[in-house]
């Protein structure tokens, strides 16, 4: 008999939680290898849900009410799971919305995701046989699919493919694993970090597709400006790319002054690649303090060894440029050297840069 904690969080769900707590119940009659306690981790809502859920707690022995301050979605999940880890012995949680939103009946399917040897399953909204609500204007469905679509690539991780879902099933384990940190994302942003941190950890991630309801009673507590802002703070914080081509940008900026001061009075090619050759010092000081941070080079020996191998491996981005550009010059004449260097960079030198500094330099 394995533990299922299912975190209820509601915030003025009075007129959803009664009837999903029925179907919730109902459902695990028949998954009899789990013994199902929900924990409803409610914040004070002005509504009376809290009322509703006392009223539930008479008819079901295993609901355990929660009433806490006002804290957002994040936090009401990392209450849950510290309360349930000191007094319930989790095997697996479920993380799922109040609002019938996410359709109970489709947990037996994530239940045989982690008999099939999953760490994590999600609810997917795209992937064949998932989706958004139909009836979402086309503003809302855009809205949707671009956020998770910007989270996937931002991230540079494309699975699992749908980040931003919160109806999830795991394994104790996980939450373990990647609770460290995660109190500071206390809104929505909560799901991402979480995912992402369960993916670094290299936990087995496993998808069913879901048919996201849209809300029938009662509304929805997003902010939606405070969330993409926040959603995008995460990704640049959290993307050794993005943080790279940042660096990339403060870097070409320096290699464009110089280059230009230089190109009139020596040859076009030299001067691009001394212009590189400090690009280049800008580079290792920026990445090593913010990109690969996580992985930073430090001690004095130890930096200057690493700064001589990174200056061996940058000379093949200074051989590209100084050939793009030395042989586009004698091929379209001297004025067409600024967009060989913007060429050469972006389509040959970013690539292989990033390749080289994840692989030798700042390598784990
Ligand atoms: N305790 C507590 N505290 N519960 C909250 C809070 C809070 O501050 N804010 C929201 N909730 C509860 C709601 O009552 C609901 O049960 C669930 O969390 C989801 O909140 P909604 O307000 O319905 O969110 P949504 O439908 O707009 O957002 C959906 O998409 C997000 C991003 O894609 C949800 O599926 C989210 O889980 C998802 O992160
Ligand atoms: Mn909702």
């Amino acid at each position: 008999m394995k533990n299922v904690i299912l975190i209820l969080p509601t915030y003025n769900e009075k007129d959803n939680v009664e009837t999903l707590i029925g179907a919730i119940e109902g459902v695990f009659q028949k998954l009899t290898k789990y013994k199902l306690t929900i924990l409803v981790v409610d914040d004070y809502s002005p509504d009376g849900t809290a009322k509703t859920v006392e009223n539930l707690s008479k008819r079901y022995n295993n609901i355990i009410l929660i009433s806490k301050k006002k804290e957002g979605l994040g936090a009401a999940y990392m209450f849950g799971a510290n309360y349930a880890f000191k007094y319930l012995q989790p095997d697996i949680f479920i993380q799922m919305d109040a609002d019938w939103q996410h359709n109970p009946l489709l947990l037996p399917d994530f239940f045989y995701q982690l008999e099939r040897g999953a760490d994590l399953v999600i609810g997917s909204r795209y992937i064949p046989g998932g989706s958004i609500p139909g009836n979402w204007g086309i503003h809302r469905k855009i809205y949707s699919i671009v956020g998770n679509t910007v989270v996937r690539f931002g991230l540079g991780m494309l699975l699992p493919h749908d980040w931003t879902s919160g109806y999830r099933v795991y394994k104790k384990q996980v939450f373990t694993e990647v609770e460290a940190g995660l109190e500071k994302y206390s809104g929505y942003t909560f799901q991402v970090a979480f995912l992402r941190k369960a993916k670094v950890a290299g936990f087995k991630i496993a998808e069913v597709p879901q048919q996201f309801a849209d809300r029938i009673h009662g509304k929805s507590k997003i902010a939606p400006f405070d969330y993409i802002k926040n959603l995008l703070l995460y990704i640049l914080n959290n993307s050794t790319f993005l943080k790279y081509l940042v660096i990339g940008v403060i870097g070409f900026s320096v290699q464009t002054i110089i280059a230009k001061v230089l190109v009139q009075f020596i040859n076009p090619g030299i001067a691009v690649a001394i212009g590189s050759f400090f690009a280049i010092c800008a580079n290792f000081l920026g990445n090593n303090l913010w990109t690969f941070s996580h992985k930073r080079i430090s001690g004095l020996t130890k930096l200057s060894q690493k700064f001589i191998h990174f200056l061996g491996t940058s000379i093949g981005a200074v051989i590209i440029q100084g050939v793009v550009v030395g042989v586009g010059v004698w091929l379209w004449g001297k004025s067409a050297w600024f967009l060989l260097m913007i060429f050469a960079i972006a389509f040959l030198v970013i690539p292989y840069n990033y390749f080289i500094y994840n692989r030798f330099i700042w390598k784990k």
